[in-house]
């Protein structure tokens, strides 16, 4: 038979295998061919059918691709009636990932044999939707509402292990398919026939609570959990019915086209690692501060030997003690063992007091302080002291790319690598393009960005490249707002109702409000001209010394952790106002999110304009994945697109009237939506 379905029928039992590459997906050709295969069983008088994938996957869900359109027949769900419903037993032979979709068409199986590389899940939620065959009702029916309220719920993907435990798996083996033939079919009904579960209130009131704090705002792992309470409720029939109703309804949500949005975003931005370049086998990091260590460990992790560079012993001593500091909490988190994370530092680490005796390596990272004359100094320093073939990159957070090139004679062989804090654990990482960079190079490090588990943002050289430019507006937009009548605990207030992990002021307390200090004096703030200049923060740090968290007080005060509005800090806000001449008046929190969000977008569009990042997409997964945007807007740009680029036109416009030096419509963005485009679709050169 050809087409993605193949069935064989040997000895009575009718193997069918989905062969539909690269992962299995439920697409419609894949269902014709499952009821295809099905009628063959049936005809020819299998007392068997064993389900199985070709490669790596049983079945990875649903084509993505057909998620916006209409669902077309077959649907899954009838396919999946009528394998519970089958007259002999159907038998899944689970060979690798059985996600979503593909679980949902093992629930319904009298037997589940996984392989022991298998893992299971039904992650639903994480875009935007449930599970729309039958996952919500047949899960806890067999494995419990507890189990089923964490899957579903939480869209986790579990390990063949995990499965077996609760009763998900009857058995793992390693050739699933050879033991499926003959496995003794379990005593008990169909998994839709069994008993529900009990209703637990509590446990649902608990997971309900528990998905609000993991993912604010998100609508579908909310539906989830009243699905899976649902089933201890209703016949399968009803719960069924509402599982399907709820999943048609969600599938066609904001919220749902966001997080599809982002996830093909990602998969593009991941994909860039495949092409070309050249592995890394060995690496210096100069600079064994937060940043340093934490490439530097990341680095190793890989197999990458590492040397470390300080400029003096103490540099040194802190540098290891940094290193050790991570591979202790590896240990802790039974990440690794503390045998292995011995090893490890001994066997991938080297110390280096300068560069004297530096070994030979592909790639060196600087890590040092943010000042340009030191990091200048540095790649003098390496350049001279690596080969000629040594790829050079600075981990700088805002300074010019292109001037550092300058200070190497191997300017092709030289780019941006920011890394996010902390560098082991953030997924971002900007890639910077500097005038002189060379294909070759950009794409060894994508390579690089690839094995570390990264999403690479290619992005030029400008100050602050995509995110830290972009937090810059937006963090001037809320101090604007400040002087002319908001207060930090509001303007806060108001961000985390838009899906912000924190607001501007409560991060900046977090990360220090010396860094943004240091910041605006080298960018000259206080004497620029054509820049309205807001004194607030300033003179926080300079007159109190409040430098965030750190110093037990900041935009806030702290009581043993907690925060709590400042006194202090509204008296400094509105004798700034008067001495400016401002008339304060009231903000509505709706107000505070237009203007600081529309204030990302401008500057979006004119991160896209200049050509700094190549899709719009890029400037999203920048600031979902380093600045805790939330995921299910889709990211700013993407959101601009959902509420209307005429009528973000439109509000810049009239915030311009207002204040003529902060904003003004981007060429790009005009264009953009005169023509009706959307930001998704919107690439540099547009
Ligand atoms: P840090 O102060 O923790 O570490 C800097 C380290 O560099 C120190 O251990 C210091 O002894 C060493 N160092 C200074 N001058 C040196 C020299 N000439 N030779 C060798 N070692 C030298 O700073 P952190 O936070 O690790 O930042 C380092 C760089 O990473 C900066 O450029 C920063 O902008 C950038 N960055 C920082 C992020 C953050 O969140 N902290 C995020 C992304 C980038």
């Amino acid at each position: 038979m050809s087409g993605p379905v193949h069935c064989v029928v040997d000895d009575g039992v009718a193997l069918v295998t989905i062969d539909n590459p690269p992962v299995n997906v439920t697409s419609q050709a894949v269902r014709q061919g499952l009821q295809r295969a099905l009628d063959q069983a049936e005809a020819a008088g299998a007392g068997r059918v064993v389900l199985t994938g070709a490669g790596k996957t049983f079945i990875a869900g649903a084509d993505a691709r057909e998620f916006a359109a209409a669902p077309v027949e077959p649907h899954l769900p009838d396919i999946i009636r009528r394998i519970e419903a089958f007259p002999v037993p159907v038998v899944a032979a689970i060979n690798g990932a059985a996600l979503g979709g593909g679980l949902e068409v093992a629930l319904a199986c009298r037997a589940r044999i996984a392989a022991p590389g298998a893992t299971l899940g039904l992650p639903e939620v994480t875009l935007g939707i449930v599970p729309g065959a039958g996952g919500t009702q047949r899960l806890p029916r067999l494995v419990g509402l507890e189990a089923a309220l964490s899957l579903i719920g939480e869209g986790r993907i579990i390990n063949a292990h995990e499965a077996e435990d609760i009763g998900l798996m009857d058995a793992i083996a390693a050739d699933p398919v050879t033991v499926a033939r003959t496995f003794p079919i379990p005593d008990r009904p169909a998994t839709g026939a069994l008993p529900a579960p009990p209703p637990d209130p509590a446990g649902v009131e608990a997971a309900r609570k528990q998905a609000g704090k993991r993912s604010p705002g998100q609508i579908a792992p909310l539906k989830a959990i009243d699905l899976v309470d649902a089933s201890t409720r209703q016949s399968l029939d009803a719960g069924l019915a509402l599982e399907r109703e709820t999943f048609l309804t969600l599938k066609t949500s904001d919220q749902a086209a966001a997080l599809r949005h982002v996830f093909f975003a990602e998969r593009a931005a991941m994909a860039q690692g495949k092409g070309g370049g050249t592995d890394i086998g060995s690496a210096v990091v100069v600079g064994g501060g937060t940043m340093g260590a934490g490439i530097a460990y990341a680095l190793a992790g890989l197999g990458i030997a590492v040397a470390l560079v300080e400029s003096d012993a103490a540099g040194v001593g802190r540098a290891r003690a940094n290193v050790a500091r991570l591979y202790a909490d590896a240990v802790k988190r039974g990440k690794t063992t503390a045998g292995a994370a011995e090893a490890e530092q001994a066997t991938r680490f080297s110390f280096h007091e300068g560069y004297g005796a530096l070994p030979p390596a592909d790639l060196a990272i600087e890590a040092v302080f943010e000042d340009m004359g030191v990091k200048r100094e540095v790649f003098t320093a390496l350049d001279a002291a690596l080969p000629e073939s040594t790829i050079l990159a600075t981990n700088t957070s805002y300074l010019d790319v292109n001037r550092i090139a300058e200070a190497v004679r191997r300017p092709e062989r030289f780019l941006g690598l920011h890394f996010f804090s902390p560098a082991h654990v953030m997924k971002l990482l900007e890639v910077i393009r500097a005038r002189t960079t060379s294909a070759e190079t950009l794409a060894t490090a994508l390579r690089l960005a690839a094995r570390l588990k990264k999403i690479p943002i290619l992005a030029g050289v400008c100050d602050g490249f995509i995110g830290n430019r972009i937090l810059t507006r937006y963090r001037q937009t809320c101090d604007i707002m400040l002087m002319e009548g908001a207060l930090p605990a509001q303007v806060d207030r108001a961000l985390r109702g838009f899906g912000m992990a924190m607001g501007p002021y409560e991060v900046q307390d977090l990360s220090g409000l010396d860094i943004a200090y240091a910041n605006r004096k080298r960018l000259g703030w206080r004497t620029k001209d054509g820049f309205r200049y807001i004194p607030i923060a300033d003179r926080v740090v300079e007159e109190t010394g409040r430098l965030g968290r750190k110093t037990g007080a900041g935009w806030y005060d702290y009581d043993g952790g907690k925060a709590s509005p400042s006194t202090l800090i509204d008296r400094i806000v509105v004798e700034e106002a008067v001495r400016a001449g401002i008339a304060r008046r009231a903000f509505s929190d709706e107000e505070i999110v237009a203007r600081a969000i529309s204030s990302m977008v401008e500057e979006g569009f004119r991160i896209l304009e200049e050509g700094i990042a190549a899709r719009a997409a890029d400037i999203d997964l920048v600031m979902i994945h380093g600045y805790a945007f939330p995921r299910w807007r889709g990211g700013p740009m993407h959101h601009a697109g959902r509420v209307g680029l005429s009528e973000i036109v439109r509000r810049i416009e009239a915030f311009a009237v207002e204040d003529p030096l902060s904003w003004g419509v981007p060429e790009l963005l005009r264009r953009a939506a005169q023509e009706g485009l959307s930001p998704d679709d919107l690439k540099a050169s547009q």
